[in-house]
């Protein structure tokens, strides 16, 4: 943790910075990076410019996931969630991420915070109370999220789907919808159980929600459009906050064995765990969190937008504490623009990466590619290896490594030489860089920075410092371009000093003053001594990436899955006919099924495999039809039934007479052939579509 020096700067302003608390069901992996990343780095810009802002984060330990695994695992939810806050803590510091306070939502200050919320919410008039049927296993003996529960879809009768929607089909409905629901915690059946919970009547805060969301400043534009569009024209729903016992959270004081949902405390840790720093720096919490001297600004990635936009806003606003100043939100990580997959090797944990590669790449990475807007981030790992190595590696410490070793000999120039006017051009392109961080467009930070390294560069070709320390006649020329060489590398470290904390504190060591202020991209060092030069930043390795990809599948053994598929139907049908190519809607209802009745049904001696059908569409339409279905029909068995037969199928003259249509059939030919027919209550002429 750094220790905050408050500076006597009028302008400095206050800001407080969270990121969104991450679950203590799991670990850190490079998805989640983005988000702290992204935050810390704008963070550590914030402090660098001279405004005071602290980090708060914390772990979000509450929730049924949490109640499971610790059961599964047979050890208290207090243990489970004590041992990852650690592994939390350890990743992030692993990657340069320095909260002022990284708390917990299961923290005294945090309980006492929910009950002012809710005592806010209660005599607001906001709590409402009802009935809530939900499935409940008997076996485990708790009531089931949604995602505890999976069967068959009610849409597409998709089997092994989640009780929230069907990713066959992305159907969305409730897990009392599904067909054959079954607890994955036990595989019993689960039944319906009523119970009562308790409401956040949200719509009751329509209007503040509607100005404060549609007001321009807090929200990016596609964020206010999009909660407009999708939320804001209805009425807003009540929002459940409670849960039955057995829950692992706090339980609500005026309705005992009933529990805060973990959204609701969750949001609540910012709060807490600001409070929880405050206490340890003999701060004020209400200078935080009460004042409008404070912005506040939460980072999240898109998937919580409605929490931290609607509900958030509203339990703030309720309980008198500072709105969000602004809510940043970004998109989501995909690698080699798929998304991250466990068994591609692509999910890779904090943990993992750490054993492998340097956290610099990513976070110059990540930044290089980060914007203001939602669009997700695609990791192209080798793109990640030629921007760091070209870039960083080949534009950026070049500088140094080419100057360093000459300059520690003779130290630096006490007046700054000529350079063509690279050091002040570069020093007034601080401003376009600094906006472009400010509107978290670190993307365009990079390139500016990079633009500015790629005038540096020619420089030091050019003058030839090597060429210059073999002859003694050129110290003056060689100690003034190492001057210039060292001051440039300097102002390019100090502004990608929030991305590359690491590589600024090497920067800082190497000329003997450590970086610590945006001013010092301003004016260059002289005068000095230069310390030995040590090696700052490796080129990206690829087989250290192949290692990292290789340890992340071997560990990512297959996720527990739901009761296995009770049919276990094997894929050998469909592997020895793959699929045909896609078709269109319009393709498909070109072809005219119709329900049919088999009415006439005769052998044709001639011919080895055909039956002779007549088919009857309803009135005195009738088909004459040559099937292949001989092998597996007598054509007693068939006469009366009904099938499902293509109606508008060109007629085709064969060698036993006019074939009109075409019956429908599954098989692979032989015995196994299996003729369509509908469910009882078709008529012959109806379409099938
Ligand atoms: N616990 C909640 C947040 C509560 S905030 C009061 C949560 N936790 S999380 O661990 O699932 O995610 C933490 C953050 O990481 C979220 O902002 C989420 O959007 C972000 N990301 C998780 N996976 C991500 C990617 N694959 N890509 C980018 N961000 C991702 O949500
Ligand atoms: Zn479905």
């Amino acid at each position: 943790m750094i220790a905050q020096t408050p500076t006597q700067n009028s302008n400095q302003r206050r800001i407080l910075v969270t990121a969104a608390l991450p679950y203590a069901n799991g670990p850190i992996h490079i998805g989640h990076l983005v988000e702290y990343i992204q935050t810390d780095i704008w963070v550590r810009f914030q402090k660098l410019v001279g405004n005071r802002c602290i980090f708060i984060c914390a772990d979000d330990t509450h929730g049924t996931a949490i109640m499971i695994r610790a059961r599964k695992e047979g050890r208290s939810e207090e243990a489970l969630i004590a041992e990852t806050q650690v592994h939390h803590q350890r990743d992030f510091a692993g990657f340069d991420i320095q909260f002022d306070n990284y708390g917990s939502t299961n923290s005294p200050e945090n309980l006492e915070l929910c009950h002012q919320f809710w005592a806010s919410l209660r005599a607001a008039g906001l709590v409402a109370e009802r009935d809530v049927s939900q499935l409940f296993d008997p076996e485990a003996n708790t009531f089931l999220a949604d995602r505890f529960v999976k069967g068959t879809c009610p849409t597409c009768k998709a089997i092994n789907q989640y009780g929230d929607n069907c990713d066959k089909c992305n159907a969305t409905y409730s897990p009392t919808d599904l067909i054959d629901p079954k607890s994955t915690l036990s595989g019993a059946t689960p039944e319906l159980r009523s119970s009562k919970h308790l409401f956040v009547e949200l719509e009751k805060l329509h209007e503040f929600l509607e100005s404060w969301t549609q007001c321009g400043k807090h929200l990016q534009t596609e964020v206010a459009n999009y909660l407009k569009g999708h939320f804001l024209g209805d009425p807003l729903r009540d929002w459940d906050v409670s849960r039955p016992a057995p829950y692992f959270g706090f339980e609500i004081p005026d309705a005992p064995g009933n529990y805060w949902y973990v959204w609701f405390d969750a949001p609540i840790g910012y709060i807490a765990s600001t409070w929880a720093w405050c206490k340890a720096n003999g701060e004020k919490l209400d200078d935080w969190w009460r004042s409008d001297a404070t912005e506040v600004h939460h980072f999240i990635g898109k998937d919580i937008t409605y929490f931290h936009t609607l509900f958030w806003p509203g339990m703030l606003k309720t309980a008198g504490f500072s709105l969000p100043t602004k809510v940043h939100i970004h998109g989501f990580l995909t690698v080699g623009g798929e998304k991250m997959s466990k068994s591609k090797g692509t999910f890779v944990k904090a943990e993992t990466y750490l054993k492998h590669l340097n956290p610099t790449y990513l976070r110059y990475y990540f930044a290089s590619k980060l914007g203001s807007k939602l669009d997700d981030l695609d990791l192209n790992l080798d793109e990640l290896i030629s921007k760091v190595n070209s870039d960083l590696v080949g534009k950026v410490v070049n500088l140094a490594s080419r100057t360093a070793k000459f300059a520690n000999k003779t130290g630096l120039s006490s007046t700054y030489p000529d350079d063509g006017g690279l050091f002040e051009a570069a020093a007034k392109a601080g401003t376009a860089i600094a906006e472009a961080y400010e509107e978290c467009d670190f993307a365009k930070a990079m390139r500016l920075i990079m633009e500015l390294a790629d005038r540096a560069n020619p420089y030091i070709e050019n003058a030839q410092p090597w060429v210059l320390a073999k002859s003694p006649d050129s110290q003056q020329a060689l100690r003034d371009v190492c001057t210039v060489g060292l001051n440039l590398f300097r102002q390019l470290i100090v502004y990608l000093s929030p991305v590359l904390p690491k590589l600024a504190e090497q920067c800082g060591a190497l000329l003997g003053e450590p970086i610590t202020s945006w001013s010092q991209s301003q004016s260059p060092l002289l005068g000095t001594q230069v310390n030995p030069f040590e090696h700052m930043l490796a080129r990206v390795n690829p087989e250290d990436i192949q290692a990292m990809i290789e340890e992340s599948k071997q560990e990512n053994t297959p996720e527990p899955t739901a009761p296995a598929d009770p049919w276990n139907d094997t894929a050998d049908a469909l592997n020895a006919e793959p699929l045909a190519d896609e078709c269109t809607i319009e393709d498909f209802v070109k072809v005219d099924l119709r329900v049919a009745r088999i009415v006439a049904a005769e052998q044709v001696p001639e011919a080895r495999k055909l039956l002779r059908l007549t088919l009857s569409l309803g009135g005195d339409v009738r088909k004459n039809v040559f099937a292949g279905i001989k092998s597996a029909y007598e054509p007693e068995q068939l006469i009366g039934r009904l099938v499902v037969c293509v109606a508008n199928l060109k007629p085709r003259q064969m060698k036993f007479g006019l074939s009109e249509g075409m019956v429908t059939a599954a098989g692979s030919g032989g015995d196994e052939i299996y003729l369509l027919s509908p469910d009882s209550g078709a008529k012959p002429g109806m379409r099938v579509h």
